[in-house]
């Protein structure tokens, strides 16, 4: 008798969850669908002759993520698998996803999809003014080679006597917070190719993203390289193309002053200002 009951009530329960389930699905397929287009700048290298174009791609934001980044990897893998664009980590830390998003340099991954305007189009194009390896894929090469040339990393003017490993390179809290707003730079590249200094002088301007990372290099209390770091950069393209319009820093999305950093370079190199000395001395340490 214990055992009719209660295959009556898994059935009932049973029925119950079905006829949930069906009110759920019919009221997903009446829901109304929010179609958002995509204009994407499209270009494949293998086809030379063909010109550069922009296709449109609808977009039900019903089943799409919030962010432009969700909704392009819904394009490719649901309607267009040839679509190509740079993303990793999804969640602003490693600058592959920069693109030029309704005329702003930014990353897809943090940029939010306009849901509340259907009408407009969301126009997606690479970051301006580099060369274009395919769709929404700029070439790097030259910003990395500039990147180099800044030697991104500590240098000692011990290097080769110091001992590695044995003790730490000291840093007081006042000297390392001199870093903050410098170190947290991901290197996009959405600042330096909304400059129009560095369009047009690319080749010899650092641009404002190089620009901040050798001012960390610069300024980092353990570095003693700081004359040979500024000496690199005495010349009338590296810096001095800067003519301080700012661009760089109202596009950064990381909300970094790039813009600022360039002009304490230049007070630097001008003897407008001097580099202090480190608050805690490390030398002795690796004696
Ligand atoms: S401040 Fe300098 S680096 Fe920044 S956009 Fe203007 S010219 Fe370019
Ligand atoms: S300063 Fe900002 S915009 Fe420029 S490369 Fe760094 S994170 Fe990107
Ligand atoms: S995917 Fe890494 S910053 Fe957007």
């Amino acid at each position: 008798m214990a055992l009719a009951n209660d295959l009556r009530i898994i059935l009932a329960t049973r029925g119950a969850l079905s006829h949930l389930r069906s009110i759920h699905s019919s009221s997903a397929a009446s829901a109304a669908q929010k179609i958002k287009t995509f204009e994407i700048y499209r270009y494949n290298p293998e086809k030379p002759d063909e010109k550069p174009r922009m296709q449109s791609y609808k977009v039900d934001l019903n089943t799409c993520g919030p962010m432009v980044l969700d909704a392009l990897i819904k394009i490719k893998n649901e309607m267009d698998p040839t679509l190509t664009f740079r993303r990793s980590c999804r969640e602003g830390i490693c600058g592959s996803c920069a693109m030029n998003i309704g005329g702003t340099n930014t990353l897809a991954c943090i940029s939010k999809i306009d849901a509340s305007n259907l009408d407009r189009p969301v126009k997606i194009y690479p970051l301006p003014h580099m060369y274009v390896v395919k769709d929404l894929v700029p070439d790097f090469t030259n910003f990395y080679n500039q990147y180099r040339s800044i030697q991104p990393w500590l240098q000692r003017k011990n290097e080769k006597t110091e001992e590695k490993g044995k003790a730490q390179y000291l840093q007081s809290v006042d000297d390392r917070s001199k870093l903050d707003g410098l170190y947290e730079c991901i290197l996009c590249a959405c600042c330096s190719t909304s400059c129009p200094s560095y369009w047009w002088n690319s080749e010899k301007y650092l641009g404002p993203a190089v620009l901040m990372q050798a001012y960390r290099w610069i300024i980092d209390s353990r570095d003693e390289s700081t004359k040979a770091r500024l000496d690199k950069l005495r010349d009338p393209f590296s810096v001095y193309r800067c003519h301080t319009i700012m661009n760089c820093s109202r596009t950064c999305p990381k909300g970094l002053n790039p813009g600022k950093a360039i002009a304490e370079i230049k007070k630097l190199l001008g003897g407008l200002a001097t580099k202090d000395a480190p608050g805690l001395e490390t030398a002795k340490l690796h004696k």
